[in-house]
């Protein structure tokens, strides 16, 4: 059997692209449909009360476009909302939080640090991750609000990002954690930076990988295969001409046309 429908994905901006690449790489015959809400980003910033009530609008939007699942590939959207959402939702949601907490466990000594958005970090949803699966894990985290401008910016390794990423991580240096989780889908993008600022010996988790796996996972096990074709819908809340050209970086191989859509109340 094939199922043709396509994985829907979701994020307030660019930042689930990097999930949304990570899932083109392990199921190229899939469809894909993509939103950024980039009118509402940052959701980081905002309560939690807000962050639910922005999701279950664009998951319900999403529902719309007969997608056979849901990537919630956004760690505010994941920490906050995902219990509205699988309610919300009749199709199966996966969010970012517990693949990434799971693979930060298998590669830690025992000291893991968090850094997301400032309401991914208020939510304490990776230390209840982490803890439920290895009670005894030390846990730091931060929040790095300046993070999520700077890569939509497109300053990925610019020096004011190698200065920021300095001052935000300077508790993460010398050997307080021997593993970091990039708790938002835009940090992965910054990568080179957070890796100066940390220096050797700090493992960096992205959960885009394993969320990708999870989903892989869940589309043979309930025989929803795609099975050729493939393609990718991007659609947008804001249609800003730098998302367009941030887009055509982070999927390469993709012809990026964004589409501006708008989220009904
Ligand atoms: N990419 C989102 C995340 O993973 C955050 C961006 C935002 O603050 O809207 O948390």
């Amino acid at each position: 059997m094939t199922d043709a429908r396509p994985i829907a994905i979701f994020d307030s901006g660019i930042g689930g692209l990097t999930v949304l690449a990570a899932l083109q790489r392990r199921l190229p015959g899939e469809r894909f449909v993509y939103l950024g809400d980039t009118a509402r980003l940052p959701y980081g910033t905002k309560s939690a009360e807000t962050v639910v009530r922005y999701a279950v609008r664009a998951a319900g939007f999403l529902a719309g476009h007969d997608a056979k699942l849901l990537v919630v590939a956004c760690n505010s959207v994941s920490a906050s909302a995902l219990p509205a959402l699988e309610e919300a939702m009749e199709v199966p949601v996966i969010g970012v939080v517990a693949p990434g907490a799971r693979t930060a466990l298998a590669a830690t000594r025992g000291r893991v640090g968090v850094i997301g958005t400032e309401s991914t970090v208020a939510s304490g949803a990776y230390e209840r991750a982490l803890r439920a699966l290895r009670p005894d894990v030390e846990v730091t985290a931060r929040a790095c609000p300046l993070f999520v401008p700077l890569a939509e910016e497109g300053w990925w390794d610019h020096p004011v990002t190698r200065e920021v990423a300095a001052l935000y991580l300077e508790p993460f240096t010398g050997g307080r954690v021997d593993t970091l989780i990039l708790g938002c889908t835009h940090y992965p993008l910054l990568r080179p930076a957070i890796a100066a600022a940390l220096g050797d010996g700090v493992r960096l988790v992205d959960s885009a990988e394993a969320v990708a796996a999870e989903v892989e996972a869940l589309v043979a096990h309930r025989d929803l295969g795609g099975k050729g074709g493939g393609g990718v819908r991007l659609l947008v809340t804001d249609a800003a001409a730098r998302i367009d050209r941030i887009a055509g970086l982070i999927l390469p191989g993709t012809a990026v046309h964004l589409e501006l859509v708008d989220l009904p109340d």
